[in-house]
């Protein structure tokens, strides 16, 4: 049973950007520049955008954060929005999601401008990837995908099952999976209302689990030999643990692991990707990689 490890992968990447904008920068281009929106204080999401901060330094990147209080009004955050489209400085930039009920994330989304939008979720980027032209891909998928790669998974013809539906990860990595020049696999969608959803797991080759809830997937579903990858990252109460939380993937990973060719652990599998993967769509908005200039 092969660990596959995100978080080596994640630094071995992060160093090929940061050798890249060097690379940039000695021949006159200027910094790559990523700015987030962060609404709130959910402890959660400060987390990952700080992370998406500390990220940056590490690529060489510029980053600018906005912090804005819960009760920003859907106006004024579609202000900063409409400020980040045109500031000439920003390559790209985020929304952390979710964001506070009294705001319509589908709203905010769109009024980003796609070239921009280096989440890939605005629905020009959605539909672009759905059928395969060149576009941001949202970062969860594509740093599966990229482990999937990097670890000589073979993915082709394999009958890959995904549990979960979000547009965030379930949809997107399905998508991923099915097409030619990425899994080639023959993919099965699985959710909360899935009958025989054990299984769909049992036939599968790859299982790529997306529910948020914590050991989910257990020995019993699993074929021998499979390769398994956890997007799990459920905050669990632990007091022994200096933040009062450890994170849970959606795999019971102790029994699943001894049956794998494969597995990513929870922490330091998909999640150090996934902001790997940020830094490879700012990259590529800086160069106007997908859409020109
Ligand atoms: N919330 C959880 N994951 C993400 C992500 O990839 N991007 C944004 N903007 N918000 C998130």
């Amino acid at each position: 049973m092969q660990i596959i490890d995100g978080k080596a992968t994640a630094a071995t990447i992060k160093a090929e950007i940061k050798a890249e904008v060097e690379s940039m920068t000695a021949n006159g281009a200027k910094r790559p520049h990523l700015a987030a929106i962060l609404v709130g204080h959910d402890g959660g999401s400060l987390t990952y955008v700080k992370n998406k901060v500390l990220a940056c330094e590490a690529c060489g990147f510029k980053s600018t954060l906005i912090h804005l209080e819960d009760n920003t009004t859907e106006e004024e955050l579609l202000q900063h929005v409409d400020r980040l489209n045109q500031d000439p400085d920003v390559d790209g930039f985020i929304v952390q999601l979710p964001l506070p009920s009294h705001i319509s994330e589908q709203k905010v989304i769109e009024a980003i401008d796609y070239r921009k939008d280096v989440d890939g979720f605005h629905p020009v980027n959605v539909g672009r990837m759905a059928i395969g032209l060149p576009c941001f891909i949202s970062a969860t998928p594509k740093g599966i995908m990229e482990l999937l790669r990097r670890y000589e998974v073979p993915t082709s013809g394999k009958k890959c099952v995904v549990l979960g539906r979000s547009n965030i990860v379930g949809r997107p990595m399905a998508q991923l999976m099915m097409q030619k020049e990425y899994g080639d696999s023959t993919v099965t969608v699985c959710h909360s209302h899935s009958a025989n959803l054990r299984e769909e797991c049992q036939q599968a080759d790859i299982i790529i689990a997306a529910i948020g809830r914590p050991g989910f997937v257990t020995a019993d579903m699993v074929k021998p030999g499979a390769t398994i990858i956890d997007v799990g990252t459920t905050r669990v109460p632990d007091v022994s643990r200096k933040q009062g939380f450890r994170l849970c993937g959606d795999v019971d990973f102790e029994h699943v692991s001894p049956l794998c060719t494969a597995i990513t652990p929870v922490p330091g599998g998909v999640g150090p990707m996934t902001i790997c993967m940020l830094m490879q769509n700012t990259l590529a908005a800086a160069k106007h990689t997908y859409y020109p200039g």
